[in-house]
């Protein structure tokens, strides 16, 4: 907007005797304004309308439309709302000063004039104009600096939330894989000595066993103390049971061992920079530690992982962190398989796939499952930071978004998804191979 010069103003002046305009555009003129002129209230409106003078002298008695109307009338049009208006009026007209303020005038000048009475309110209600004007247009300016400034600061605000976000995620990768690897230490010492001893055990009680057997070889006819104690204890029946007692515990014990192992290659603390990692291995940490939740205690029916892993070669990443993103997905899998509803009689799913992509030097691991799937409005905004459809305190919203920071910014990857309602949903993780 231009700043308005006062000196340089247009001036419009309405008055339907010729005496009075002529006496006020000589002298108005003198002084270097421009003067428009009008004689009757509707040809002051059209004139200001065209020409939008800087002020306006309007007479009151009028034949037709009268000053206060005329007022009225172009304080009602956007376009001349804020020029203002002085009134003429000679004493005699009874002229009501509040009615003629109140129409939206900011001044009157009393018939007969004084010219120079005249000329300086003239001047006043100019300056005052000119004033407002370059208010109006530091306004505009002051808007315009908030608006930038508002900007700015929801770019840091964007730029807070990131790093509170890369705290969350270094907090709760830190607290996870520091338990997890306390857990797998404790676990493995004691564990190793039951092991160890089992072993030992086992061929004990082989050896045991043999020795009865030759004594009951050699002395088939024992006393009766031993006949009855033989009954008692059921001595054949515990014949038959030790194998399977000893085949139980080993295979809980085998167990246990896998996951000790799992819980160590799922945490990585040892290791915080990049190094080269087997992603089946991670993954098969992942669905180890999530398998109590896979047999699906909280489905109708368990979780069927199908596993076609491609021929691919290690990659230099962080492994805790990839871990981290497997451990994201496939958890959100079966959330979404445990949403689906008990009638529909599909098998629950899992799809886990990885291949070589030779073209790009990088692995792609792909996650599938049959769960709910996503409406397209969802799927927007999945990454976003604190989104999330679970009920409070079930979900933080923040499993994704710190996957994709974890692909694609620590490890120049990419993470995408796709997905149908009611069907599937798929990620596709891809990472370069360095
Ligand atoms: N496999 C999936 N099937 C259907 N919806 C999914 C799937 N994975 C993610 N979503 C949707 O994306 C949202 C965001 O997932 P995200 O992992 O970021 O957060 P969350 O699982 O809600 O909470 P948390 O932080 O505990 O992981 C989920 O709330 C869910 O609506
Ligand atoms: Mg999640």
């Amino acid at each position: 907007m231009k700043i308005f010069n006062y000196e340089k103003a247009n001036i419009l002046i309405v008055d339907d005797n010729p005496t009075n305009l002529k006496v006020l555009s000589d002298t108005i003129s003198s002084l270097g304004w421009e003067i428009l002129i009008a004689t009757d209230g509707e040809s002051a409106i059209e004139q200001a309308e065209y020409a939008l003078p800087d002020l306006i002298l309007l007479d009151v008695m009028m034949p037709g439309m009268d000053g206060f109307q005329t007022c009225t009338e172009l304080k009602k049009k956007s376009a001349t709302q804020d020029i203002p208006v002085i009134f003429l009026t000679a004493l005699t007209d009874q002229f009501d000063k509040v009615l003629g303020f109140s129409t939206g005038a900011v001044d009157y000048i009393t018939k007969p004039f004084q010219l120079d009475e005249v000329l300086v309110r003239i001047q006043v209600h100019l300056k005052l104009r000119s004033l407002t004007k370059q208010l109006e247009v530091q306004n505009q300016e002051l808007d315009k600096r908030v608006e930038e400034r508002t900007k700015e600061l929801s770019i840091t605000l964007e730029q807070l939330k990131q790093s509170q976000l890369h705290l969350v995620q270094s907090e709760k990768l830190s607290a996870l894989g520091e338990l997890v690897a306390g857990v797998s230490h404790e676990i493995n010492n004691p564990l190793n000595f039951v092991i160890g001893n089992f072993e030992f055990l086992n061929s004990y009680i082989t050896a045991f066993k043999e020795h009865f057997r030759l004594y009951h070889q050699h002395y088939p006819d024992p006393v009766i103390d031993i006949t009855e104690h033989t009954r008692l204890i059921e001595l054949e029946q515990m014949y038959e049971d030790i194998p399977k007692l000893m085949s139980s515990i080993n295979t809980g014990l085998t167990r246990i061992h896998a996951i000790s192992d799992s819980l160590r290659t799922f945490s990585r603390l040892d290791i915080s920079r990049k190094t080269v990692f087997d992603i089946h291995e991670g993954l098969d940490s992942t669905l180890m530690i999530l398998s109590h939740r896979l047999k699906g205690n909280e489905l109708p029916s368990k979780i069927e992982v199908i596993k076609d892993y491609g021929n691919i070669p290690q990659i230099e990443c962080y492994p805790e962190q990839i871990n981290q993103v497997f451990m994201n997905i496939i958890a959100n899998s079966i959330d979404a398989l445990s949403e689906k509803s008990v009638d529909i009689k599909k098998m629950n799913t899992i799809l886990i796939s990885t291949e070589f992509n030779q073209e790009n030097k990088s692995i792609i691991v792909t996650i599938k499952d049959n769960g709910i799937g996503m409406p397209i409005e969802i799927q927007k905004q999945i990454f976003e930071p604190f989104f999330t459809t679970k009920p409070r305190g079930k979900g933080t919203g923040l499993g994704l978004s710190i996957s994709r920071q974890i692909i694609e910014e620590n490890h120049n990857g990419k993470l995408r998804c796709a997905s149908v309602l009611n069907e599937s949903t798929q990620f596709f993780i891809e990472i370069p191979l360095k």
